[in-house]
C-alpha cells in the first residue's frame, strides 16, 4: 500500500483543469443514457467531475473513491449533492444488486493491484442488477507508454491558480506490467511536492479473464470511444461486460 498520490490540496485543484473531460466522459455519459440507468456507481470517483454529470432526474448516482482529499473536492462542487459520495474503495460498496451501469473511468482500474482486483470486480458484481453494464478503460501495455514517461519528455513549466509550477515525471521501477513513477511538482516557493503512483498494465485478456472470474459475462474491447478495434498501438482499451 503507497501513500495516496491525490492527497495534495492544492494540486487537487488543478485536477479537473487538466482533466476537464472530453470523448471519454462523452461516451460514459450516452452509455448511461443508452441503456437507461437509474442507478449508476462510479468507482474511482476522484472529484466527481463526471460523476455529477451522470447525475439527473429518475437516476441515482454514487460515487465512490479512497482518496479523501478527491472526495473532498467533490463534495465541494456544485451539484455535488445529487450524488451520494463514499469514502473507501470498492470493499465499502454494498451488495445490492441494483446498480444497472458501474463505470470506473481516468484508467482508475490501474490503480487497483492484482490482489485487490478480484474482490474490487466482485463487489461490483454484487451491487449490480443482472443483465447490468460495467465500463471501464484501461491503458494498452503493448503501447509501453511508460517509457515516454521521461523527466525531458514530460517537463513542462506553467501558470496556475496555485502559483507558477514546474512539473515532470520519473518512472522509478518497471516489473510486469507494474509501472512506479514520481509526480515532481515545484512550487513557487521551490518546494518540490512528489507523489509517488503505481499502476498496473493488464493484458486485454488478462481483464477478460478477471471479469468471468467475477461473474461478467459478454466481455468486449474497443481501441477506443467509438468502437475501433483494438490494434498494438492503441493507447487504451475501453472495456464493457454485462452482469451475468
Ligand atoms: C486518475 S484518477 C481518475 C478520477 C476520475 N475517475 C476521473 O475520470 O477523472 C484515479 C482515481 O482512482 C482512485 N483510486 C485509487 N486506488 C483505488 C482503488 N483501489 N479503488 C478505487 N479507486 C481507486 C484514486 O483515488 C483517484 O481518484
Amino acid at each position: 500500500m503507497i501513500d495516496d498520490p491525490y492527497r495534495d490540496v492544492e494540486l487537487v485543484e488543478l485536477y479537473d483543469l487538466d482533466n476537464p473531460g472530453g470523448e471519454d466522459h462523452a461516451y460514459y455519459r450516452a452509455l448511461a443514457d443508452a441503456i437507461d440507468a437509474r442507478s449508476i456507481l462510479d468507482l474511482g470517483c476522484g472529484t466527481g467531475l463526471l460523476t455529477r454529470s451522470l447525475a439527473g432526474p429518475g437516476r441515482t448516482v454514487i460515487g465512490v473513491d479512497p482518496s479523501g482529499t478527491m472526495l473532498d473536492y467533490a463534495r465541494r462542487q456544485p451539484g455535488s449533492e445529487s450524488v451520494t459520495w463514499i469514502h473507501s474503495d470498492a470493499s465499502a460498496i454494498t451488495g445490492n444488486g441494483t446498480v444497472d451501469l458501474a463505470v470506473c473511468t481516468g484508467n482508475a482500474i490501474m490503480h487497483v493491484s492484482p490482489e485487490e482486483l478480484p474482490s474490487t470486480l466482485t463487489s461490483l458484481a454484487a451491487a449490480m442488477r443482472s443483465g447490468g453494464t460495467l465500463s471501464f478503460e484501461s491503458r494498452n501495455p503493448a503501447c509501453r507508454g511508460w517509457e515516454r514517461w521521461t523527466p525531458e519528455a514530460t517537463y513542462g513549466e506553467r501558470v496556475t491558480p496555485v502559483g507558477r509550477l514546474r512539473e515532470w515525471l520519473d518512472v522509478t521501477d518497471v516489473r510486469a506490467g507494474r509501472v512506479v513513477f514520481d509526480a515532481h511538482n515545484v512550487f513557487p516557493d521551490g518546494e518540490d511536492r512528489v507523489y509517488t503512483s503505481i499502476l498496473f498494465f493488464r493484458t486485454a485478456e488478462e481483464l477478460q479473464r478477471e471479469l468471468g472470474l467475477a461473474g461478467f459475462t459478454e466481455i468486449a474491447w474497443t481501441g477506443d470511444w467509438h468502437g475501433t478495434p483494438i490494434e498494438d498501438r492503441s493507447p487504451f482499451y475501453v472495456f464493457r461486460a454485462r452482469r451475468a
